[in-house]
């Protein structure tokens, strides 16, 4: 379909490059864009908040060579005053610069998840397909939340340590620079196990994240998929799988952890040394007369205060790795292109103009990485007003035949043409509301009945709906506890499958589009029911140009001509009454189906 090959979840289960992570996480600097003022404030909070905490030590070696070494009582108080503000106005900092930042991130992560949502909306249907909704689901919701959280909490941080360290080395080297070298040569072995850590926890991390969006398929499936599972008895099973795969994610989080516990003992334990030392020389140094106690107390609070930001470091780079893989995942989304979209000069159509002819021109049809050729050169003419059937065996490929009209899928060749233009030229928002499409598996969502049924059209009027729930026999809706405005489950669940399917067809009267597109819209009715539909949908199709997909003789009364799909073409075109003459494939598919609904 000229699109770039999607990439399925399993794949993507192979650990992303680690400067790939890197970018996708760069390129999320655009939704930052928006709120670079505030962000320019908190980032000098977090200035101020690094230069008055850093400020303490000092004055305490002050304080300790000068008024308490002379008994100076005013002296020290002095100083204990300025440090006591100092203190106040650094929690008092810390406290607005939490609010903010938490609220800045919770917006941004707000931002993005409304644009991932909106390109999963236009995303052509064979990618949701490919796509388990978990791990869409674990995108839009747990990966969002950890690069929320790199932005609130590990960029500040990383920011914040990065400031701290260099501020404390400044000061150690003031203070006394032999003592700043040891300081110093434990850096070399802290970035060694950084390197080694890095490396190891971005792929673990991603392992993780992907075993968490199957969980969350596993989870989706059985919440859609419960009744058939407690009908065919299938509870045990399928909590045998679910507990595999929340096992599989529980074993793959304890590895990621013990990567990260790892590295971060071997940075306390080389940190401590480090303290170790600085007392050791430093000591020899107050002995001999080179440095004041005031400034060893000074030197060791600072070399002590200096433990937080490189715990933090590795703190921060857990979840800079997480938040990167995290960009990873989401871009996986972001980068797959709508592999139908609009042309550049695509037009726009008045609906009051189409007439409605529909032609099918030597159509053919694949599903993306599939070599069968579904329709091999359909050639189809629907006349406008004119209500043609489609018939065939069941796989044949009518539903995949239907779905052209509207663009849900594009022909692999050849080209369909409405009112003589083909459909690929027209603006997609406008050619959906000309050509609508009602599916057999009646997907309502949870709103409201009138909220379900204006959705292809959000305009429509009170007497519109009511026209369109009297074509489709819905008239039950009006026994509903709340009418119209009754809230219908996710799904549609707390309807019958008929029910569901009568809104469904009513759904798609609603819009009175130019050509309708039904896929088999009665399948789930009784025979009586079935019969009212007919008679009321044939006037509606009376003026409109239609495709139907059928099942049942009984359909084929509601159409003009009829379409025999048989291997990939239309095999026989014409009077429902001639290909019963003529076409011993066509009396096959419609006796076997007719003996299906017998038994
Ligand atoms: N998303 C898909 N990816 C790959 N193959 C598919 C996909 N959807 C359907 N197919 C295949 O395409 C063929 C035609 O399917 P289609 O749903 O169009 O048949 P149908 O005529 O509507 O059948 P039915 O009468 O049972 O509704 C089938 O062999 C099916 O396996
Ligand atoms: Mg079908």
């Amino acid at each position: 379909m000229g699109s770039e090959r999607l990439k399925t979840p399993e794949e993507s289960d192979n650990p992303p490059e680690q400067k790939s992570a890197l970018t996708n996480l760069w390129r999320m600097k655009k939704y930052l864009h928006p709120y670079r003022y505030r962000l320019a404030l908190l980032w000098s909070m977090v200035l101020l908040n690094i230069v008055s905490g850093l400020a303490i030590p000092p004055l305490v070696g002050r304080a300790i060579d000068g008024p308490i070494a002379h008994r100076d009582i005013p002296g020290l108080w002095a100083i204990v005053g300025v440090i006591a503000v100092l203190g106040a106005a650094d929690a008092l900092l810390n406290l607005v610069r939490r609010y903010f930042q938490t609220t800045t991130a919770m917006a941004i992560e707000a931002d993005i998840r409304g644009a991932l949502y909106e390109h999963l909306q236009v995303l052509h249907t064979g990618f949701h397909d490919r796509w388990q909704t978990g791990q869409l689901l674990a995108r839009v919701t747990s990966d969002l939340g950890m690069v929320r959280r790199f932005f609130a909490g590990g960029l500040v941080f990383a920011i914040t340590s990065v400031g701290m360290i260099a501020i404390i080395m400044g000061q150690l080297l003031f203070i006394e620079w032999r003592l700043a070298l040891i300081v110093l040569a434990t850096a070399v072995p802290l970035l060694l196990i950084g390197r080694k850590f890095f490396r190891e926890y971005l792929p673990a991390a991603r392992s993780e994240q992907d075993q968490s969006g199957e969980v969350s398929s596993a989870a989706e499936e059985s919440a859609l998929g419960i009744r058939a599972i407690k009908a065919l008895g299938r509870g045990p099973l399928m909590a045998a799988r679910f507990e595999k795969e929340a096992e599989e994610l529980r074993s793959r989080s304890i590895f990621k952890s013990m990567i990260a516990s790892r590295s971060w003992s071997g940075y306390d334990a080389i940190a401590t040394a480090g303290v170790g030392g600085v007392l050791v020389l430093g000591s020899t140094m107050v002995a001999g007369g080179s440095l004041s106690v005031g400034d060893l107390t000074a030197f060791i609070m600072l070399q002590l205060a200096l433990l937080w930001p490189i715990e933090a470091s590795g703190w921060v780079m857990a979840h800079g790795n997480e938040a990167m893989t995290a960009a990873d995942r989401v871009y996986d989304v972001f980068d797959t292109e709508p592999a139908i979209k609009d042309r550049p000069n695509a037009k726009v159509i008045d609906r009051s103009e189409v007439r409605g002819e529909l032609v099918f021109e030597d159509v053919r049809f694949a599903f993306e990485d599939d070599s069968r050729e579904i329709l091999a050169g359909v050639d189809l003419r629907v006349k406008p007003g004119e209500t043609v059937a489609i018939a065939g065996k069941t796989g044949s490929g009518k539903t995949t035949l239907v779905s052209l009209p509207s663009r849900l899928n594009d022909p692999t060749a050849g080209r369909i043409l409405l009112d003589g233009t083909d459909i690929r030229d027209l603006k997609l928002e406008n050619l959906r509301s000309v050509v609508t499409t009602a599916f057999e598996e009646a997907t309502l969502f949870s709103m409201s009945v009138r909220e379900n049924l204006a959705l292809g059209r959000p305009g429509a009027s009170e007497a519109d709906l009511e026209e369109a729930v009297r074509v489709a026999q819905a008239e039950f809706v009006y026994d509903l506890p709340y009418g119209l405005d009754t809230r219908i489950g996710e799904q549609g669940l707390s309807l019958s499958g008929g029910q569901r399917q009568r809104l469904a067809l009513a759904r798609a009267v609603v819009v009175r589009p130019a050509v309708l597109v039904l896929d088999d819209p009665l399948s789930a009715l009784d025979v009586h029911t079935e019969e009212l539909v007919e008679r009321a949908l044939a006037q509606v199709l009376r003026d409109t140009t239609a495709l139907v997909v059928v099942h049942r003789p009984s359909t084929v009364a509601l159409a003009d001509k009829v379409a025999l799909l048989h291997e990939g073409r239309i095999a026989a075109f014409g009077k429902h009454s001639e290909l019963m003459a003529s076409s011993p494939e066509y009396v096959d598919v419609l006796s076997a189906e007719s003996e299906e609904v017998a038994a």
